[in-house]
């Protein structure tokens, strides 16, 4: 049998397998409200034969959408929106998982795809951005520094989500430290330059991150809460692979079930050597530093690739992106070219499975 279609055990939730869907903005939301782009995107990764499929950052508070078009977790109507969302998920047997997220000095954008770029003004849709400082990314407006009552609200809001996502059906939770969104901009010293309890040191700069992950975790009991940290920014003097093995041990002393490892963002200057599986040693890092489960994510495209990671060592996980919107079916067909499809067709598209 291959490791990639072994279950995985994860802190009391078993999922079929260890194929899973990376979170993806859809920038298709009204008011942080899911509709029906999010129900078919999200529930067709399901048919396809992932084991959890991680629903997109949903922002904690309207300011920490990346866009006005994010999804959220802030109110009621969002909760309820998702209920149907995570039971479609669910129905098709994989694992509904949602990341909580709040974007900082990247909030308030433009969605990819729209003609403009950078911050949208006030008077198109946009607000003022929050941040560690008044520091602001490369082209965005600059964002105002947060106060402690502020921190603290942030805190407060993550909790709230969590209880907003359990209750809608999510079975994981993914708390967004990466990619230069707020966490990872407190963690790092090139966006941080607070003089308080939560700037300067590293135990300082990791502790938002450390008390949204207490309040998450006491907030939703035994539902796995996963960490998404970016492992380094790419550039001297930021976030490295070390801080991130010492963060990561903190957060698995406070329960942490999986890290899911990833890098960039912070700094719009990077310059990031892409290729198949570039992201995957500092997962391995991760995974050697911390003996915590860890999955891999960034150009892993095929069934035997996503298993020669995992037969390495390197990860327990392969989070996929953009080849399950080239593919949503990528699980069905991973599982093919591993000899392991058996099992996991759904029972209306068996007619479709080439036998070997
Ligand atoms: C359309 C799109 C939206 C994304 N949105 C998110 C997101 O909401 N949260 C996140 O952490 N990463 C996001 N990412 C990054 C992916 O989760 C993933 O880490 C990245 O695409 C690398 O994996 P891949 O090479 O398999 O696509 C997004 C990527 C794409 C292509």
């Amino acid at each position: 049998m291959s490791l990639l279609f072994t279950p995985i055990d994860v802190h009391g939730v078993t999922v079929r397998n260890r194929l899973w869907v990376a979170p993806m903005c859809q920038y298709s939301a009204a008011d942080g409200v899911p509709n029906d782009w999010h129900h078919v995107h999200l529930a067709q990764f399901a048919s396809g034969g992932a084991g959890v499929v991680i629903a997109e950052a949903t922002a904690v508070v309207p300011e920490g959408r990346i866009s006005p078009d994010d999804t959220g977790l802030w109110n009621d109507e969002q909760r309820d929106a998702w209920a149907p969302i995570t039971a479609a998920i669910e129905a098709r047997g994989a694992v509904p998982a949602v990341q909580l997220a709040h974007a900082g000095r990247k909030a308030s954008t433009w969605a990819p795809f729209a003609p403009e770029s950078g911050s949208v003004p006030a008077d198109q849709g946009g607000w003022t951005t929050v941040a560690p400082s008044a520091v602001a990314f490369t082209g965005y407006d600059t964002p105002e520094a947060l106060d402690l009552d502020g921190i603290d609200a942030v805190v407060s809001a993550f909790a709230a989500a969590a209880v907003r996502a359990v209750a809608a059906g999510f079975r994981m939770l993914e708390v967004h430290a990466a990619h230069g969104y707020l966490l990872h901009q407190f963690l790092s010293p090139l966006s941080n330059q607070r003089t308080d309890a939560y700037g300067g040191s590293l135990e300082n700069r990791a502790r938002l991150l450390l008390r949204v992950v207490d309040a998450v975790r006491d907030a939703v009991g035994d539902t796995p809460v996963l960490v998404r940290l970016s492992a380094t920014d790419w550039v001297d003097g930021g976030w490295d692979v070390e801080q991130t093995v010492q963060v990561a041990r903190w957060l698995v002393e406070r329960g942490v079930a999986a890290f899911d490892i990833s890098s960039g963002g912070l700094v719009a200057e990077a310059r990031i050597t892409t290729g198949p599986g570039y992201q995957v040693a500092l997962a391995a890092a991760v995974r050697r530093g911390t003996g915590a489960l860890v999955s891999a994510v960034g150009e892993i495209t095929s069934g035997p690739q996503a298993e020669q990671v995992l037969e390495a060592g390197d990860a327990d996980i392969v989070l996929a992106g953009r080849e399950w919107l080239r593919d949503p079916h990528f699980g069905l067909r991973a599982a093919g070219e591993l000899g392991e499809d058996a099992e996991i067709w759904p029972a209306q598209y068996v007619r479709a499975r080439r036998r070997a």
